[in-house]
C-alpha cells in the first residue's frame, strides 16, 4: 500500500482486516515503524482519530508529530499559480515538500465547505498533500470520505456478526448542522464489499452520491428498512442533490428502542461523535445494542493495520 487516502487502495480487504484483529492481539509493540515519523495535520477538530492514529503509530515503534494546521502554523495556499497577497502565508508546494524530509508517513484531515460540490469532489487538500509530498498520504477524513472509519467498521462487524449473510442497514438521522457526505459515503463502499444484505434508508432529498451507492437499494421508509437488520448504522449527513443542505431535522428518524424493536435485536454502530437523543436515543446508545465503543477502541487497530502494511511497502 502507497498512500491509503481512499478505500480502494485496499487490495484484499479480508486480509487487512483478519491483520488488524491479530495486531488487536498483541501484547507489545512492533518495531518495524522505529526510527520513521508518522506527522499528522488536523484542520478540523477530532477526538478518536487523532487519539488511535497517534497509538498505532507508536504501537507500530513510531514517533508520531500532530500539528493543527493553519491554527498552529502558517495558513496554506493551495492554488497554483496565486499571487500570495491574502492571510495565506506559505503553499501547499514548500509545506508538503517540507514535511517530507521531516516524515516518512503524512496524515492529513480535511473536512468540506459543503457549498461548492464540484470543489469538495476535487478533494483540493489531500490531493494536494498526494502531489507535493514525496512520502506515503493517509487520509484522516476528507471531504469525501472517511476510509480509516471504514476499516474500523468493517473489523467491528467482522468481530460481531454471527451469520453467513447478515443484514446491514446505513441509517440517517436528525442533527442539528449539515454535516459531510464522507462517513457514509465510506460506509456504503466497505459494506457493498462485505458478504453481506447492504441497505440504505434516507428521507427524500437526502440520497447519497449514486455513484457511491450504485445497485444498494434505497428505502425511503425507515421502518421497513429496518426490518430483520442485524447491524444498524445510525449516521447524519447532508443533502447531496442539493449540495450540503440541512433539509428537515425529522425526530421520526431519530434511532429509538421503538426503532430497534423493528430489527433482529442489531447491533447499533456509529462512528462518534454522537448527539444523544437526537440522533440516537439514550436507552438504546445505553443498551447492550450498542456497539459504538468497541466500534471507536478499532480505530487503533484499522490505522495499525493501515500504517503496518505502508511501512512494509516501504522497506
Ligand atoms: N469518528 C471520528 O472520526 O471521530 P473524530 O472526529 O473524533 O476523530
Amino acid at each position: 500500500m502507497k498512500n491509503y487516502t481512499e478505500l480502494s487502495d485496499i487490495q484484499d480487504l479480508q486480509g487487512l482486516v483478519t491483520e488488524a484483529l491479530e495486531l488487536k492481539k498483541a501484547t507489545s509493540a512492533l518495531e518495524i515503524g522505529k526510527g520513521k515519523t508518522l506527522g499528522m495535520l488536523f484542520f478540523n477538530p477530532s477526538l478518536r482519530t487523532r487519539l488511535s492514529t497517534e497509538k498505532a503509530g507508536k504501537l507500530l515503534g513510531m514517533d508520531v508529530m500532530v500539528m493543527n494546521a493553519g491554527s498552529d502554523s502558517w495558513k496554506l495556499e493551495f492554488e497554483d499559480g496565486a499571487v500570495m497577497d491574502t492571510d495565506k502565508a506559505e503553499h501547499i508546494k514548500e509545506a508538503a515538500a517540507v514535511l517530507s524530509q521531516y516524515c516518512d508517513i503524512i496524515a492529513v484531515r480535511a473536512f468540506p465547505d459543503l457549498k461548492d460540490r464540484e470543489k469538495d469532489e476535487a478533494e483540493v487538500v489531500l490531493n494536494s498533500f498526494k502531489k507535493y509530498a514525496s512520502v506515503p498520504v493517509v487520509n484522516l477524513e476528507s471531504a469525501t470520505g472517511h476510509p480509516l472509519q471504514a476499516l474500523a467498521d468493517a473489523i467491528t462487524i467482522s468481530e460481531l456478526n454471527k451469520k453467513d449473510k447478515p443484514k446491514i442497514v446505513l441509517s440517517w438521522a436528525p442533527h442539528p448542522k449539515a454535516l459531510p457526505q464522507s462517513v457514509p459515503n465510506s460506509f456504503a463502499e466497505v459494506a457493498q464489499k462485505l458478504d453481506a444484505e447492504f441497505v440504505i434508508t434516507n428521507p427524500e432529498g437526502y440520497d447519497l452520491n449514486p455513484a457511491i451507492t450504485k445497485n444498494v437499494p434505497v428505502i425511503h421508509n425507515q421502518d421497513e428498512a429496518l426490518k430483520d437488520a442485524d447491524f444498524v448504522y445510525v449516521k447524519n449527513w447532508s443533502s447531496y442533490d442539493n449540495y450540503g443542505e440541512k433539509l428537515n431535522e425529522d425526530r421520526n428518524w431519530t434511532f429509538s428502542a421503538e426503532k430497534l424493536k423493528l430489527t433482529n435485536d442489531a447491533r447499533v454502530m456509529h462512528c462518534l461523535p454522537v448527539r444523544r437523543n437526537m440522533v440516537i436515543a439514550d436507552e438504546v446508545l445505553d443498551s447492550e445494542n450498542s456497539v459504538v465503543i468497541q466500534q471507536a477502541g478499532n480505530r487503533t487497530f484499522a490505522a495499525q493495520a493501515v500504517l503496518k502494511r505502508i511501512l512494509e511497502e516501504k522497506v
